[in-house]
Formats: C-alpha cells, structure tokens, sequence
C-alpha cells in the first residue's frame, strides 16, 4: 500500500499555511505537531455544546463526564492496556512527573538510590532530582554509549544495586533520535526490584506503544506531540496506583485514576484527545476491528514512510560540509531511530543556522532542547546546543529536499 499522504495532509489545515507567500515547513514535530481538524472541531463544540463540570445531573454535565471517559478509554487503547483505570491525564508530562514522583517516593528511606540518565529530557530528570533531594535519596546517572547512542544494559548492570528504587528511563531521545531497548533495559531493573519509570514522549508519536509487553511500571506521553492538544498521559500499573498514596483534596473519593488527577480536568482537551485517537487509528483502517488493531496498522505504516524520510534526511546533512550530526549515522540504525536529527557546524553557530531557516518559513529548533544530560556529557556548548530537525507522517520528501537546500544556504552553499 503506498502511504496516503495527500490524503492525510488534506486533514491537517496548518499544512496548507503560509506567511508572506510562503509555505509553512514543519519541522519542529519533536516540540510539538500540528493537529487534524478533527482534532480542533471536538475541542470547539465540547466548548460550544457540552460545557459544564463534571458528575452533574444535567445534560452538558452527562456530556463532559463521558468524555473524559471516552479520552481515557482512547488512550487504554493508545498505549495498550484494558483498563482505563490506569490511565492518569493532566496538564502536561512534566507536571505529572512532578505530582507523582511524590507519591512514588513516599516511602523511599534517606540513603535509597534512583537512577536518572544522561540521554532523559530534564522532565524525566529534574522531578527525580527535586524528590531526591527531598528525601535525602542518592542519585546515580547513568551514562549513554558514545558510540551506539543508546543506554547500555552493562551500564545500567553497574549502577544497579539492592537500595535501587526507581530507575528513569527514556524510550527514544528528543535530541539524537536514538531509542533504548527498554525491554531488556527494564527486565535489568527489575532484578532488583526497581520501579521503571519511562519516558516514552518522543516515541509514542511513531511507534506502536504496548505498555502490557515492556514490563515497566509507569509509561508517559505528551498528547501535542502526536497530532492532540496539550496534555500529559501517565500509564501506571494497577496495584501500584492503588497502593500508592495520592496527594488530592479530602472531597476527592480513593478511586483511581480520579485520585491522582487534582482539579477540574482540562474537559475540552479530553475531547480533543479522543479524536486524536481516532484520527491515528483511521491511518491504518482497512478493516480491522478493534481500535487497537487499527492503531497498530497505523503505525506499520507510518513507521515505513517515515524510514524513508529519515534516511533522505540523514544521507543529505551526511553530504554537507563542516557537518556533525550529533547522534548515530549508522545505515544498521536507522530503524532504532524516530525521524529526529540533531547537527552542529563547526563555524556557524545552531541560533543563527535555524534563523536562516525560518527565514525561510522553515521551522525548526536550536538550543540543547532540555535535552541537558546529553549536551553536558559530550562537552556541548549549553547555551548553543544543536540544530533539531524533526519530522512527523504529514511530511513530504519534497519538504525534506527543500530543508536540505536551505541548510546548505545556511552553510554558505
Ligand atoms: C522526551 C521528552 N520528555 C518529556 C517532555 C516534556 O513533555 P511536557 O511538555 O508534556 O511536559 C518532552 C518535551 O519536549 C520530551 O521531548
């Protein structure tokens, strides 16, 4: 089948943008996607027909509490689990990390260890530091392998030891694209019991995310990177969120995921999160008949297209001179990377070659990206950081040789 892409694009009314009689080249997918207009109509009539708070007697308010069901029973399906249950929304990723990681860490005693990595996002990292801090916990970090790119499992082996109590990990970086084999990574971890706790934002907008197969506890993602608003989703394990204590005001009833999900929930966005679900699932609709089953061909497919589009993106910066791509160039490790490619040049500095993109009306981003621990292991001025370009399946291989062309305008070329 080949990829509809002029098909899916046609949904997406932010593609057809232009600014001064240019057009918009999103390439900024990594901070954030654009999303369907399927996406911003549920958004607009839950406003217009369905506003009220929740648990109410009449209609609207009948209305609002199914959706935030439905949102949660769209994400079950997103992430792979059969109980909504153990679907916990709110505001964002970070401040989820940051409301939980209390309630994990509850009972961690001073002197008990977590286990935070070079190659996380600061919002896998700094939630993890603060409670550390806090409880007077031990941090150990672990570094990424300079030549894989990746977390290794032998180094994850030396840190771990009978006071590991958490270790945070990340399913795919937001810098050098590069994923972990989380599985085995996590399957280390629970030999000594620790609780996983996986950022999986940057993963989740390209792949098939199967919570009930990777083995690790907690499982997060940021709806806005995967074409819905701006919300942050956690996956926990049942009995942990049952077990754990939740910081919720008196009136909130022990129930989960209700208990770890403070205040009137952001209802209009939970509408807006279902029709993102549906909107993927349509991808990959011919005829299965499950959501999930449609979700999982969403993601075959665009899975393959967007291969294609990494490897154009890889071989041409690979091509211009003064380039470093700061991540794996590796023709074997392609398909272990998302479609995310950091570079420096060794004259021009990352602000001022993204600023000729967009003069360009190509968006795209420069800065370490919270992508901290890896600028910081690899000696990476912080304040420069690298030039991000990122892509999503609304891309073209036209916008790609586009982007390539005005980098190397940027270059000097
Ligand atoms: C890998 C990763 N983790 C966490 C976050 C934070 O997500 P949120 O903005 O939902 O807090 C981001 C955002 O860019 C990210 O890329």
């Amino acid at each position: 089948m080949t990829f509809p892409i002029d098909k899916i694009r046609s949904q997406f009314p932010a593609l057809a943008l232009e600014d001064g009689g240019m057009p918009r080249l999103y390439f900024d997918n990594p901070a954030g996607t654009q999303v369907p207009k399927s996406v911003a109509d549920a958004v607009y009539h839950c406003l217009i027909h369905e506003n009220a708070n929740l648990g109410g007697t009449f209609v609207t308010s009948h209305a609002s509490t199914k959706i935030v069901a439905d949102a949660h029973q769209a994400m079950a399906d997103f992430l792979g689990t059969d109980d909504l249950g153990e679907i916990i929304i709110g505001a964002s990723t970070t401040t989820l990390a940051f409301h939980l990681s209390r309630s994990i860490a509850r009972d961690f005693k001073a002197g008990d260890e977590i286990i935070v990595t070079q190659m996380d996002h600061e919002g896998n990292v700094s939630p993890w530091l603060e409670i550390a801090e806090d409880h007077d916990l031990t941090i150990r970090w672990l570094k990424f392998n300079e030549q894989s790119w990746q977390i290794e499992v032998e180094d994850l082996k030396e840190l771990l030891n009978d006071r590991t109590k958490l270790v945070a990990l990340n399913y795919a970086s937001n810098l050098t694209g590069m994923t972990n084999d989380v599985k085995r990574l996590i399957a280390e971890a629970k030999k000594v019991d620790a609780l996983v706790y996986l950022d999986a934002v940057q993963y989740t907008p390209h792949a098939l995310t199967s919570v009930s197969e990777l083995g690790c506890d907690f499982l997060a993602c940021s709806s806005y990177k995967f074409f819905g608003p701006h919300l942050g989703i956690v996956w926990g394990k049942k009995k942990l969120l049952q077990d754990m204590h939740a910081y919720k005001c008196r009136t909130v009833p022990e129930e989960f995921p209700t208990k770890f999900e403070t205040g009137t929930p952001a209802i209009e966005l939970l509408a807006g999160l279902t029709a993102t679900i549906e909107y993927i699932a349509s991808i990959g609709e011919q005829g299965q008949t499950t959501r999930r089953q449609k979700i999982k061909a969403a993601f075959q497919a665009t899975l393959k297209y967007e291969e294609i589009l990494t490897r154009q993106l890889m071989d041409g910066l690979k091509n211009l001179d003064g380039i470093e791509i700061i991540g794996s160039t590796s023709e074997n490790q392609l398909s272990q990377h998302v479609p995310t490619i950091s570079f420096r040049h060794k004259t021009i500095k990352p602000r001022d070659i993204a600023t000729s993109l967009a003069n360009e009306n190509i968006f795209v981003w420069s800065g370490h990206n919270y992508a901290l621990g890896i600028v910081r292991q690899l000696g990476i001025n912080e304040k420069e950081g690298v030039v991000r370009i990122g892509m999503a399946h609304y891309n073209t291989k036209q916008e790609v040789s586009r982007v390539l062309d005005a980098v190397s305008r940027a270059l000097g070329g």
